[in-house]
């Protein structure tokens, strides 16, 4: 008994050491934060950081642990966003920090998992956020101009910044009190804009660094593209290459706050892709080239909820093509690669932090080395060293001579030498496996997805019937008004809906009925400048509609004889977030306003009375909450119900089993918003992206842009929609659904997401597997590698094995993800080896050597090992996972 007793505390102690230790080790001490012309400084020590940009409000907070598991996981130092002015203080004076907007909790995450934090808190902050992160009411502050030495905007700026930093402080979540903050910045690319603004723009950007530092934040503060960062305040750079920036002082260190590793995309565009080799080249490049921290812009980009998205037209989706995808799943071979990239730069840590600056070595034309020295006081055998080896040649491999030594670089590539002698990563030779997702239906599928293998599972989880509601064109409450002339739209709407109607009266007389058909004319509106949606109709009937950003509207029309109501819709479709001057940019029409072609001239629509109306009956009512939606009159919608236009539909669905993350496909609606049980999952449009402009393959090699690797052209830019796990239920889910232009319901379905295929492919030529440097064995200091051979490393989502290998050739295998064949060269033994070392496993290694398949299946040819493997959820297979 006694003993039993003993083993039991013995246990309890233990559990509670691990537990204790655990915790501590997650906790900060209290540290400072300086910098000197190398690096920031943490707690006494020079750091190399990698950070992650992860927007909070761009996930649930359910989403957060995940996230930042991942970018910890995948090798982050740092966690990075931006505060969300309008999101945090939605109305003057009423703080927001709930939910998608606790920030505080984020923050608290992010040091709980030992992450460090880099807080953007702008308060303009650009971001495809909807006005660039501004509260809409800024704008209606008498005499206010935005981001310039302007006393109202300033006193507004300074009373939100002073309550970010408050909270900081109040919630201790700076270095100095054991929080994980240290760094902030103030303003965003004020550099940018600031020729616009003249003298008062300099002034300006000295008084938002002053203001910054009187809060007296403990922490070094960042402005971003701002070469006139004024004293202490780090000016940082943001763009696809940062290597070679210059700080504008010797005593600051080179910082990257935007390492665009994707990019945004617009209702009817292409995707954009930024090759992965490439970001991975533009990242070693900037530590080769003496830069010490870099943030992904994005990590994870996520989902602009609601009327979150900027714009104007900027999609609801902000996947940004990051290394973790809109749903929060790791996006192969992106994550992987930079994983591996992050740990090839851990290991030159020490010799980066140690040298104040690296030994440049010419190595060819365009082929360069910078070799950082542990100790340059000592002699060359006795002193410790980390090189970066850089070809530039855009098109060309070279073969270079560093120290002795060959080494072989691939076009636009780096290799990393954490002793100076062995390669430990090269950027441009991918190890890290490809991910296709597959999307499992809940219904069944009507279209095909784009990139996304349909899975053969078809569960119909969505109610039978449809029910629909017609939204009334025009005026529809008591709550209007009427003014003579026209009111420019967000002074109106106060961006409370996408939505403004104007209505006016327009009488047609019997000889302006002759007159057009003597002349065959019609009468045309005509508008100077519009944005970005404008709906006509007569009568109640649409009579046309036109988008675009600040275009003129010349728009035939045509009336009966006597009255007919005019009804202008103006719509938004995101707030514009970038440029000077924003709080005048405003939205709807600008100009003049004028109806031609009657008989006595034109009518001049400008200064006629108009009754306007914000925003839609059911928002107005709320009919998209499971409280409210019964206010409406929900008819049945028949099956073969032809398409309408301004109607609400309502059904519900059963979430998809599992845990995997959730999408509506909203492919066979027009245009228009949704809402899962009250959550406004975003705007939807089924614009088709252009059909050219889409290369047949994607070359790494050369300098990127925005435009240059582009998919998804002839389809719809988006027709998934995330709904996030946390907003649903197992059954009985209500999805409403406002659309403008006409869909079928009935075809919308649920899904869900998962990666369901990996590749990969990494000859035995490859460099041998990182994980073998960071158990290396350690003689006299010195690091020494084993002769290991490279090696693959396929490694499922969580709660998820590989249930089968689909390809495995160690030979010469032909072919990519999805249709590898064998090659003239195979190992019989290539799917035993595989399948032993992988099936019913979350993750698992294979090296790519002879011995590793017992023997050479062909002498003097070089072997590559190419698996493609498939993973299910742990459960479907009835594995529990440890
Ligand atoms: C930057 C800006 C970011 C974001 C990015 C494009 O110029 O600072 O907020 O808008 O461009 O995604």
């Amino acid at each position: 008994m006694g003993s039993e007793r003993r083993t039991f505390l013995e246990l309890l102690a233990l559990y509670l050491f691990i537990q204790f230790s655990v915790t501590t080790a997650n906790y900060f001490e209290p540290f400072n934060v300086t910098y000197d012309h190398r690096a920031l400084i943490i707690d006494g020590k020079r750091r190399m950081l990698i950070s992650a940009g992860i927007h909070y409000p761009r996930a649930t907070p359910q989403m957060w642990p995940d996230l930042i598991a991942k970018a910890k996981e995948g090798g982050a130092d740092v966690v990075d966003s931006y505060t969300f002015w309008n999101g945090h203080e939605p109305v003057r004076g009423q703080y927001n920090f709930e939910g998608r907007f606790d920030l505080v909790k984020f923050v608290r995450l992010v040091g709980d998992s030992g992450l460090y934090f880099l807080l953007r808190i702008g308060p303009y902050v650009c971001a495809e956020w909807n006005f660039g992160g501004f509260p809409v009411w800024l704008r209606d502050i008498p005499g206010i101009e935005f981001r310039t030495d302007n006393e109202p905007f300033k006193s507004e700026m300074q009373r939100y910044v002073t309550k970010i930093v408050d909270l900081l402080r109040e919630e201790k979540l700076l270095s100095w009190q054991g929080g994980p903050i240290i760094l902030l910045q103030i303003e965003n690319e004020y550099g940018n804009m600031e020729s616009s603004y003249g003298q008062r723009g300099k002034d300006y950007v000295k008084w938002a660094a002053n203001m910054a530092l009187g809060l007296r934040a403990g922490v070094p503060w960042v402005m971003c593209k701002q070469t006139d960062a004024p004293g202490e305040i780090i000016d940082t750079c943001n763009d696809y290459y940062c290597d070679g920036y210059k700080p504008n002082s010797p005593n600051k260190p080179t910082i990257w706050t935007e390492n665009w590793d994707g990019w945004y995309t617009s209702w009817g565009g292409r995707w954009p892709h930024r090759p992965t080799e490439d970001l991975a080249f533009a990242v070693a490049r900037f530590f080769q080239r003496g830069g010490s921290l870099m943030n992904y812009y994005m990590y994870f980009g996520g989902t602009n909820f609601g009327r979150t998205s900027g714009g104007p037209f900027y999609i609801t989706s902000y996947d940004y093509d990051a290394p973790i995808d809109e749903y929060g799943l790791r996006s192969e071979p992106k994550w992987g690669h930079m994983k591996d990239l992050h740990a090839a730069i851990r290991l030159c840590e020490h010799a980066l932090v140690a040298a104040d600056s690296p030994q440049y070595i010419k190595l060819g034309p365009q082929q360069e080395a910078h070799v950082y020295w542990v100790n340059s006081s000592l002699s060359e055998n006795q002193s410790t060293c980390s090189a970066f080896l850089a070809n530039i040649d855009e098109h060309k491999a070279a073969t270079v001579n560093f120290r002795g030594s060959s080494y072989s670089l691939p076009p636009w590539s780096v290799s990393i030498l954490p002793d100076c002698r062995n390669t430990a990563f090269n950027t441009a030779k991918v190890g890290a496996q490809t991910s296709v997702k597959l999307i499992e239906n809940a219904l069944s599928p009507k279209r095909s997805m784009p990139e996304l293998v349909m899975s053969k599972t078809e569960v119909s989880s969505f109610s039978e019937s449809w029910m629909s509601v017609n939204e009334p064109i025009g005026i529809w409450s008591a709550n209007n008004f009427t003014f003579q002339g026209m009111l420019e739209h967000l002074n109106v709407t106060k961006d409370e809906s996408d939505y403004l109607w104007h209505m006016t009266r327009i009488y047609v007389s019997d000889e302006d009925i002759a007159f057009w058909e003597e002349n065959q004319a019609s009468p045309t509106i005509i508008i100077d400048s519009m944005r970005d949606v404008l709906r006509v109709f007569i009568n109640g009937k649409l009579a046309g509609s036109v988008d675009g950003h600040w275009v003129k509207v010349v728009q035939p029309v045509q009336f009966p004889q006597g009255y007919s109501d005019l009804i202008l819709l103006s719509q938004t479709v995101g707030l514009q977030n970038y440029g000077a001057f924003l709080e005048k940019d405003g939205a709807g029409f600008k100009g003049q306003i004028k109806l031609t072609g009657f008989k006595n001239g034109d009518i001049d629509l400008s200064k006629a009375s108009w009754t306007y109306q914000v925003g839609l009956k059911g928002e107005v009512q709320k009919i998209f909450t499971i409280e409210e939606n019964e206010k409406a009159r929900w008819t049945e919608l028949k099956p073969d119900a032809a398409p309408s236009i301004f109607t609400w539909y309502k059904a519900y669905f059963d979430a998809p089993e599992g845990t995997e993350p959730v999408a509506l496909d909203l492919g066979s609606m027009g245009k228009g918003q949704a809402w899962v049980n009250g959550h406004h999952i975003g705007r939807y449009w089924n614009l088709v992206a252009p059909k050219d402009g889409c290369p047949q393959t994607c070359d790494y090699r050369g300098a990127y842009h925005s435009e240059k690797c582009m998919t998804n052209c002839g389809k719809p830019t988006q027709s998934w929609y995330h709904v996030p796990r946390s907003w649903l239920q197992a059954s009985n889910n209500l999805l409403v659904i406002f659309e403008e232009t006409g869909g079928n319901p009935f075809d919308i379905s649920v899904k869900s997401r998962v990666s369901g295929i990996l590749c990969a492919q990494v000859s035995e030529s490859h460099y041998p597997p990182l994980r073998q440097w960071l158990n290396p064995d350690v003689i006299d200091g010195k690091v020494s590698i084993k002769d290991m051979g490279p090696e693959i490393h396929l490694q499922c989502e969580d709660g998820h094995i590989i249930s089968s290998i689909e390809f495995a050739s160690y030979g010469t295998p032909r072919g990519g993800c999805q249709n590898f064949s064998q090659g003239n060269c195979h190992s019989p033994n290539s799917l035993s080896v595989v399948s032993k070392a992988c099936v019913g496993r979350n993750s698992c290694f294979v090296e790519v050597s002879n011995s590793g398949f017992q023997g050479d299946p062909c002498r003097r040819v070089v072997k590559t090992l190419a698996i493609q493997a498939r993973c299910v959820s742990s459960s479907t297979v009835g594995v529990s996972q440890f």
